[in-house]
């Protein structure tokens, strides 16, 4: 009996895993956001008491990487290690308990209790869910966050490695700039072809003091400058990640060209 309740749920798995997210967006993201970088996180919980995200809920994948790191054995079987989670889950929405949560004490204390699933989900849409909170776990461990450097280390290394300095002007009451943060600059190959060509800086226009001769008249604003400090590209505004891509290989081949004019004179 045991083993063809088992076999139902394996195949609802099967069936039903792809509707997770559906399941998500019809019960948990009133509350629950999906997903917003760690470093993003930390600085709302830990310096702006919930002020720059007004989080109702915690996120996703604060969630499941607490599910993943504080439910049974972490290196365990993983097929275990997923039963261990589920059965948590099945109670936690069946009776929530501030006493058991997985969640930091700081952070719970943002949040109200979570309201009772308690008949809100059919065993299927609960397996769906379970399902995609196990599945999206890899994306929460393998998050990789975006590095600024101070302007100093910054120019040292970009002479070293050969790199273009990107400097990201900022302000904290700029909508667009976290809109950037959140989408784009959070955005593994945005991240990844930063960190093949470039050192990033970061600058707040209303306080960071700026280490070069240009003043950006709005902000998000992008300036590009060679390995050698010359001023090659400016940028203003915010952009999706397909464009902003472009925009990192348009400003490595404004230095190409002048690497190029270098070698005619
Ligand atoms: C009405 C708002 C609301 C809805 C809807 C909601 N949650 Fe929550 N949830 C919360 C809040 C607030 C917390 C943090 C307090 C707590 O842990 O009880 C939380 C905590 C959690 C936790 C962490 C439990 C712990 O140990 O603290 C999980 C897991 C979770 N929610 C999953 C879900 C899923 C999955 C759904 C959809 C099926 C969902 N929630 C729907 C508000 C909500």
């Amino acid at each position: 009996m045991k083993n063809l309740l088992h076999f139902f749920l394996f195949v609802s798995t099967l069936i039903f895993g792809s509707e997770g997210k559906h399941v998500y967006e019809k019960k948990c993201a009133a509350c629950h956001e999906l997903y917003i970088p760690m470093g993003v996180l930390e600085k709302n919980f830990m310096q702006m008491d919930n002020t720059l995200l007004h989080l109702k809920a915690p996120t996703i994948n604060q969630i499941v990487y607490r599910l993943k790191t504080r439910i049974g054995d972490p290196n365990g079987d993983a097929e275990m290690h997923r039963m261990e989670i589920e059965s948590f889950l099945e109670e936690y929405f069946e009776t929530p308990d501030r006493e058991k949560s997985i969640c930091l004490p700081e952070i719970l204390n943002y949040f109200e209790t979570m309201p009772s699933m308690k008949g809100e989900l059919s065993e299927e849409e609960f397996e769906a869910i379970v399902t995609f909170l196990y599945e999206y776990a890899p994306k929460a461990y393998q998050e990789k966050v975006m590095q600024y450097e101070p302007f100093k280390e910054a120019s040292a290394k970009a002479l070293a490695e050969d790199k273009l300095i990107m400097i990201f002007y900022t302000a904290e009451h700029c909508r667009y700039c976290k809109k950037m943060e959140n989408e784009v600059m959070s955005d593994p190959d945005v991240i990844k072809a930063l960190e093949k060509g470039f050192v990033s800086v970061k600058i707040d226009v209303e306080k960071g003091k700026n280490p070069v001769d240009f003043n950006p008249t709005m902000t998000p604003t992008f300036l590009f400058l060679s390995p050698q400090q010359e001023q090659l590209y400016r940028v203003p505004g915010s952009w999706v990640k397909e464009d902003f891509l472009e925009i990192l290989r348009e400003a490595k081949e404004k230095y190409n060209q002048t690497l190029k004019k270098g070698t005619k004179q």
